[in-house]
């Protein structure tokens, strides 16, 4: 069986000067096909609100969804580091709850977890890393913090972004998302906290790049911030196949000769 890739390996990555490559993936299908190219950490995110559930934002996402998705992940997948997203209401209310779930997507078969938040968070986040659960940090945008953003924008300021991820690094994150900041304060913080730095949004100059698997492969075309460039557009192919085939059946065409017994 292949090695699973760990936290160990991300950050030698880092340290090398190599670029982290990281993809939401919710189902076998998108685990697969993230895995199979080789991209370095399949990212279980409470994204799956927007892009599988119809959702217009994440926090409707309940635990309970994250870990049916990252089971599906985790058993779908050999080699790839797999983390499940802390869903909104999942570790803000109370500590011990915030500890029964992290441990839960462990149980999962995620390798890690990921949180939101700056400095508020990094007591809980002390308690997991001393518990063995590896946690991924996510600062700047914050799409939990929506209602307090009043949309997606970032609303701290360069110092205290620093602060954040300083205070994030110290309580133990492996790793950090870096969403909507200024490409050169994302550039300083990665110069300064000495764990790899995982950018969408935030310039080139961050360890690493994350990307949506729905927005990235076109399946949202309503959907275009500056930050995603869309690298195919499955909306557009796939609505041109199916509108073929529903010709074809009406006019007879489909099934043919070949498709029949
Ligand atoms: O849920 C998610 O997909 C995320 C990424 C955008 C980082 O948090």
């Amino acid at each position: 069986m292949p090695k699973r890739t760990t936290i160990r390996d991300i950050q030698a990555k880092a340290n090398d000067g190599q670029k982290i490559s990281m993809v939401t993936a919710y189902d076998a299908f998108s685990a697969k096909l993230v895995e199979e190219a080789g991209i370095d950490i399949a990212l279980v995110g409470d994204s799956v609100g927007t892009t599988l559930q119809g959702r217009n934002d994440t926090l409707g996402v309940e635990m309970e969804d994250m870990l049916y998705h990252a089971e599906i992940v985790a058993r779908s997948t050999e080699r790839i580091l797999v983390i499940g997203d802390l869903p909104f209401g999942s570790y803000q209310v109370n500590e011990d709850e915030a500890m029964q779930n992290a441990v839960a997507f462990l149980k999962a078969g995620a390798h890690a977890v990921k949180l939101e938040g700056g400095a508020s968070v990094m007591p809980i986040i002390e308690r997991m890393c001393e518990a063995g659960i590896p946690v991924m940090g996510h600062l700047g945008f914050t799409p939990q913090s929506v209602n307090i953003t009043s949309g997606p924008r970032v609303n701290k300021s360069r110092d205290e972004l620093m602060e954040d991820a300083e205070s994030l690094a110290d309580a133990g994150v492996f790793a950090l998302v870096l969403e909507m900041v200024p490409a050169k304060i994302a550039q300083e913080i990665t110069n300064a906290v000495g764990i790899p730095t995982i950018g969408i949004g935030a310039g080139a100059h961050t360890n690493g790049q994350v990307l949506v698997f729905h927005d990235m492969l076109g399946f949202s075309p309503d959907f275009n911030p500056k930050f995603l460039k869309r690298y195919m557009d499955f909306h557009g192919q796939a609505l041109g196949a199916l509108k073929q085939y529903k010709e074809e059946v009406e006019q007879g065409k489909f099934p043919g000769e070949e498709h029949s017994y």
